[in-house]
């Protein structure tokens, strides 16, 4: 059973506070770490922004959203009720004068306690909300200014934000998240790697083939189009998420597992990423954008249906991609020549987000030519649903007939050995923050040099606009996206077959 180590007093301020992320999200995760027992009523949490609710309102909404977001077996009324106790409104104008004054003085009344203040709202109020929140003197040793994704669209605005931001709170105080940084499978990937002996001797060029890395959804776009058609699948999943997980695989061992210590090796990675030409983007990406189809036997819209574009096929039409896969190369003397496959989307056929690391197959095979079977062994990373880990070895198939050979997988299923609810990202993330540990959070050099990375091909596409290739909701993308890995006489890893 995990230990829970209580975390200091805190006041939480969350801008954004009748925002979708707030509701379906942060709330809940801050709920879930209180029933836990990780924080008690010493510690408040206030939401803020524009509308005119009173304490009241907020706290009906913020219980809405518990009942609504929080599984039922969780929903203990007592526990609710104290925790809607530690729960404030405070009415405040991002980017204007109003409330200010009032909500830094109500945090100052209490100054001991840790001030996390969550910007969890559109980005272009990052630098207006550090802003003011400096000149009222809301900025202290023991402030903590955390920023959702996206920030910014691309490397000058991320820029501009850094800046605006960096200009009144110091980079130790300034935590970045990417959610994928606080799923369990993501931080196993540390213990994976540094914990073990048998795999790090393995990890490279000599020995892997390639890597895949696929998080695929079923849900469309949802209510979010307008955010959405804006940014499209590189910028909402692959310049963060993405490269994130490639980094935590393809890094060099840390000296610690110090913030700072594990963010250099990082970016190494990142800045080893080659450059994708614009002459070479079609051969090296390919995006798709979801038409009607099916999805777990449903009959669902095309994307341009869901923008409200009319019917598909008519109306405006938009050119963001709601998939994209990738074939990327990590110039180092570990990973000279071993692809890296990256592919995400929505409206695909599962929700699962895997890493599967690809050995090379045998140097030479005693076994002859048509035995059935060879597969290569293959280390499966599964972040999404269940959990765990699956080494695929080749194994005799018992009993006489023959020598037919079979993957077997040696498995660990997290729910099975450890037998418990997994904290969701967030409540990890909230947690480090309030004790100030860095490690999970992107410095801003990390998210410029993803930048860097990501807007050759977005110039690209922007510069020789094109309709992404469509494909049937339902299904794995585009057959481009096949073709893609297919070309180098590799496959995307479906299951085992
Ligand atoms: C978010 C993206 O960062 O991650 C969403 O903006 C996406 O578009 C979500 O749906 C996926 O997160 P998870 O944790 O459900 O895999």
């Amino acid at each position: 059973m995990a230990r829970i180590l209580p975390v200091p007093n805190f006041d939480c301020v969350v801008f954004g506070a009748t925002g979708d992320l707030t509701m379906r999200k942060l709330l809940p995760a801050l709920y879930n770490r209180f029933r836990d027992g990780q924080y008690d009523g010493g510690c408040r949490i206030i939401g803020a922004a524009r509308s005119d609710l009173s304490e009241e309102e907020y706290r009906n909404k913020a219980e809405a959203a518990l009942r609504r977001f929080v599984p039922e077996s969780a929903q203990a009324t007592a526990t609710v009720q104290d925790f809607l106790r530690l729960v404030h409104y405070a009415r405040v104008d991002g980017a204007g004068e109003t409330g200010w004054d009032t909500l830094i003085a109500d945090l100052d009344a209490r100054p001991k306690q840790v001030r996390p203040y969550y910007l969890a709202t559109s980005p272009d109020l990052y630098g207006p909300i550090c802003h003011n929140l400096a000149a009222h003197g809301g900025i202290t040793p023991l402030s903590r200014v955390v920023l959702e994704k996206p920030i910014g669209h691309d490397l000058a605005s991320a820029r501009a934000i850094n800046d605006a931001v960096g200009a009144v709170v110091p980079e130790a105080q300034v935590f970045r998240i990417d959610h994928y940084l606080g799923k369990e499978t993501v931080q196993n990937l540390l213990a994976l790697r540094f914990a073990n002996t048998i795999f790090e001797r393995l990890w490279n060029a000599d020995v892997i083939d390639h890597v895949q890395i696929t998080v695929a959804e079923t849900v469309g776009v949802e209510g979010r189009g307008g955010y959405y058609d804006k940014s499209g699948a590189l910028r909402d999943m692959v310049q963060n998420h993405i490269l994130q997980m490639l980094c935590l695989l393809a890094m060099e061992s840390p000296v610690s597992l110090d913030a700072d210590a594990v963010r250099d090796e990082k970016l190494k990675v990142l800045r080893a990423l080659r450059r994708i030409a614009p002459h070479e983007v079609p051969a090296f990406t390919v995006r798709g954008q979801y038409a009607a189809g099916a999805v777990g036997g449903q009959p669902v819209a095309g994307y341009q249906s869901d923008l409200g574009n009319g019917q598909d096929g008519h109306g405006e039409r938009s050119l963001t991609e709601t998939f994209v896969a990738l074939k990327v190369q990590v110039n180092s003397w570990r990973w000279a020549g071993v692809p890296f496959y990256l592919r995400t989307g929505k409206r695909l056929p599962q929700k699962v987000s895997e890493i599967v690391v690809q050995f090379r197959t045998p140097p030479f095979s005693i076994f002859p030519a048509d035995t059935i079977g060879t597969e290569p062994n293959r280390l499966l990373i599964r972040l999404q649903p269940e959990e765990g880990m699956r080494l695929e070895m080749m194994t005799k198939e018992p009993g006489p007939g023959g020598l037919h050979l079979r993957p077997t997988g040696l498995d660990i299923s997290f729910e099975k050995t450890f037998g418990q609810r997994f904290p969701d990202a967030y409540e990890r993330l909230l947690m480090d923050v309030v004790r100030g540990n860095a490690t999970l959070f992107m410095r801003r050099d990390e998210v410029e040099a993803a930048w860097a990375w990501v807007e050759p091909l977005l110039d690209a596409w922007e510069n020789k606009p094109e309709m992404p290739r469509s494909y049937p909701a339902g299904s794995w993308g585009p057959t481009a996206a096949i073709a893609l890995i297919e070309r180098d006489g590799r496959t995307w890893y479906e299951g085992t077959p």
